[in-house]
């Protein structure tokens, strides 16, 4: 953790002033240093809770000299119950003081400010379905803060231990989301995460280990989680795929979900399940809405086409240059055409999104063209090999006849001795 030391002094500055000024337990002003708590055997309440205290001490609060006793109150200075217990003492608090205990200081911008932390978090959880549920209806189904971040091992999201670290955060969200008796009541289903979990995005996250794929609170949003209405869909989606939320609105589908008639991505991909979808699929997908035969399924049938013709030139560009490497020519230069075409390939995929068709051929053409050019390559390389073996047949011819001609010389010179 770097934190400038005139910041820490400042902090401590504070710490002190506050100390000497009296202070009710749990009070809602906190004043922080950062003194890692060691809460030892002069410390009550560990004494009979030793295994709290180990997990607690894992946490950030202890690093900032929170105790127990500022969460749960009691007298920390008595060993014994109920003198432990003393007034005011909270006990475990509900899920409704729980989220108080904390926004009491995570809400406060005065007290979050110096950690540069957000503020908001009571505030977007107030919007979410489990906001709602806990602090209109009084359910105790959904989440308060401790079923995500844990009461008392509480990290900071970067930390991979956190139960929020982006590895962790869908399976949190499972313990409840794959619970079928919870979920019953709310017609909610229950296949979100093991969807997700072997989908384009979840085998990136835990199989390739790339943090740019989203979790769940990608999408959903952690403290403010609510499923997108539809019309927002390429809304969630273009956080990450910009280039293809401009190519989606530049065509057909970018309209009808603006008018309400479209679910944005989802009219092709599936949100938990994404999915690439093969080029030589493409036509299956679109047939899902557009009938067989009609206007725009002659446009599916030529889009797929394409798609497939340039997977394929891409393809035999691609063994072209094996070719040449088994015969051991230069690729410097045809590997760098290959990977123009590479280029236009994926800007096809994205651009078919628009469904423009002008700029779909032109660029069909340039991987096509590209393509050509790198077999034409291996196609001459494999001539001059020919060349070079024929241009070889005088010189054995050569070589036999000589061989030929000192066996009969010498067999000549044997008889003449003879
Ligand atoms: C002499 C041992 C002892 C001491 C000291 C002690 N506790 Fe406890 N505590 C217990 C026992 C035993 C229980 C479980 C039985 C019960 O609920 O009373 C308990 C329960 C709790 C609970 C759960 C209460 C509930 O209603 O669910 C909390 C929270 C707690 N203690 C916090 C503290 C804190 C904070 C301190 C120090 C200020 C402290 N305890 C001091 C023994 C102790
Ligand atoms: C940041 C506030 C906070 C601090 C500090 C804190 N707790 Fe807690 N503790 C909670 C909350 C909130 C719960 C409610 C349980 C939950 O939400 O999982 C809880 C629950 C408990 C319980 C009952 C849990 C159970 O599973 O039965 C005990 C006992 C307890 N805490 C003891 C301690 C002790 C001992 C310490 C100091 C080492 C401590 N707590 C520090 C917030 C805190
Ligand atoms: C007494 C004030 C106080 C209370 C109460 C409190 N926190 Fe904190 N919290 C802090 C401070 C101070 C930090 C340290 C900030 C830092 O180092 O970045 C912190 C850090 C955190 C972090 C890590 C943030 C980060 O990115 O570094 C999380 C998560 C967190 N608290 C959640 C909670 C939850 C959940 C509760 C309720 C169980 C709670 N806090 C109660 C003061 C408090
Ligand atoms: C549904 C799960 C969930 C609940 C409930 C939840 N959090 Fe979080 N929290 C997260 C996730 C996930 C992150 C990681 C950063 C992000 O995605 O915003 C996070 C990050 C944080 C941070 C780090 C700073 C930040 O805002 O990014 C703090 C502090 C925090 N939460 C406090 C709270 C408090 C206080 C509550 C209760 C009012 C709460 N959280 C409730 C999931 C949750
Ligand atoms: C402690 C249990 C619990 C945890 C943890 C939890 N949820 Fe929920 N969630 C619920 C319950 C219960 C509902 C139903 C609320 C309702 O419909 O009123 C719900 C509703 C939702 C909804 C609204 C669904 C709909 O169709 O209305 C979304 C979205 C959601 N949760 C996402 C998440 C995400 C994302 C996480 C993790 C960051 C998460 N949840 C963690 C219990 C939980
Ligand atoms: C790539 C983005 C994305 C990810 C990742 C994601 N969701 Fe969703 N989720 C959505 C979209 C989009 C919807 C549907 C919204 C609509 O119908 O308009 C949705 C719907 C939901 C719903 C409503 C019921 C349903 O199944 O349709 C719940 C609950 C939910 N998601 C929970 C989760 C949980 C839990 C995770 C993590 C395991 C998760 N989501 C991961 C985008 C995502
Ligand atoms: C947080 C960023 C993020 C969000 C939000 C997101 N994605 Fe992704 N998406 C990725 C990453 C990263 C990959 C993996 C790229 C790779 O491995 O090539 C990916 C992969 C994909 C793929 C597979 C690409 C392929 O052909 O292999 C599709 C399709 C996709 N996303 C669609 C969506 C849709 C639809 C949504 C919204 C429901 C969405 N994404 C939301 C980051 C995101
Ligand atoms: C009309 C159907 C359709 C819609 C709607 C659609 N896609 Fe696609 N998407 C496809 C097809 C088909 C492919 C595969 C093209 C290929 O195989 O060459 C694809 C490929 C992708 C890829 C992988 C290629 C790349 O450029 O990285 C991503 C990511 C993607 N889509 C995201 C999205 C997002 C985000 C949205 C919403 C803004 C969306 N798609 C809307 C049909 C659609
Ligand atoms: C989930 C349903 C759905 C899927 C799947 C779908 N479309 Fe569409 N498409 C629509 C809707 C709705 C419209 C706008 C209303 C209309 O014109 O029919 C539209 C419009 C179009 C148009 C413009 C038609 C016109 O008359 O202006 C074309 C072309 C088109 N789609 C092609 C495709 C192709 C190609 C695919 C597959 C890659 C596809 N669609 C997949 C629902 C879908």
């Amino acid at each position: 953790m770097t934190r400038s030391r005139q910041f820490q002094l400042t902090v401590a500055f504070l710490a002190l002033a506050t100390a000497l000024a009296p202070r009710p337990a749990h009070a809602s002003v906190f004043v922080l240093a950062q003194v890692r708590v060691t809460l030892d055997s002069t410390y009550g309440c560990v004494s009979c809770h030793s295994e709290m205290r180990r997990s607690f001490i894992a946490g950030i609060h202890s690093e900032w000299g929170m105790r127990c006793h500022d969460c749960h109150g009691g007298d920390p200075g008595a060993f014994e119950i109920p003198a432990g217990h003393r007034q005011p003492f909270l006990g475990t608090p509900t899920k409704r003081e729980t989220v108080q205990l904390c926004a009491s200081c995570h809400s406060d911008p005065n007290q979050m400010r110096q950690y540069g932390l957000p503020a908001d978090q009571l505030a977007e959880f107030r919007t979410s379905r489990h906001g709602e549920l806990l602090l209109t209806r009084g359910i105790n189904d959904g989440p308060a803060c401790t079923d995500c971040h844990d009461a008392h091992t509480i990290l900071p999201p970067e930390d991979a231990r956190s139960d929020v670290h982006p590895t962790n955060i869908s399976a949190t969200c499972a313990t409840c989301h794959d619970d079928a008796e919870m979920m019953a009541p709310y017609g909610i289903p229950v296949d979100q995460f093991e969807t997700y979990r072997q989908s384009a995005h979840g085998t990136s996250l835990y199989e390739e280990g790339n943090y740019a794929a989203p979790t769940c609170a990608n999408c959903h949003g952690s403290h403010a989680a609510l499923p997108a209405p539809p019309g927002e869909v390429p809304n969630v989606c273009g956080q990450c795929h910009v280039l293809v939320r401009q190519e989606f609105y530049a065509g057909p589908h970018g309209d009808a979900t603006l008018a309400g008639e479209l679910a944005g991505c989802l009219a092709c991909h599936s949100q938990h399940g994404t999915e690439h979808i093969p080029s030589d699929g493409v036509q299956a997908t679109c047939r899902e809405c557009h009938e067989s035969g009609g206007p725009s399924d002659a446009i599916a049938g030529a889009l797929q086409e394409t798609l497939v013709q340039a997977e394929q030139d891409l393809e035999a560009a691609r063994r072209s240059i094996e070719e040449l490497v088994l015969h051991g020519r230069d690729v410097t230069t045809a590997r760098l055409r290959f990977r123009t075409a590479q280029a236009n390939q994926l800007q096809l995929e994205l651009v078919q999104h628009s469904l423009d068709s002008v700029r779909i051929e032109d660029l069909s053409r340039r991987v096509r063209s590209t393509s050509r050019g790198i077999q034409e390559m291996a196609e001459v390389s494999s001539e001059r090999r020919w060349e070079h073996k024929l241009m070889a047949i005088p010189v054995w011819f050569l070589a036999l006849a000589v061989v030929a001609f000192s066996a009969i010389k010498l067999s000549v010179v044997r008889r003449s001795r003879d």
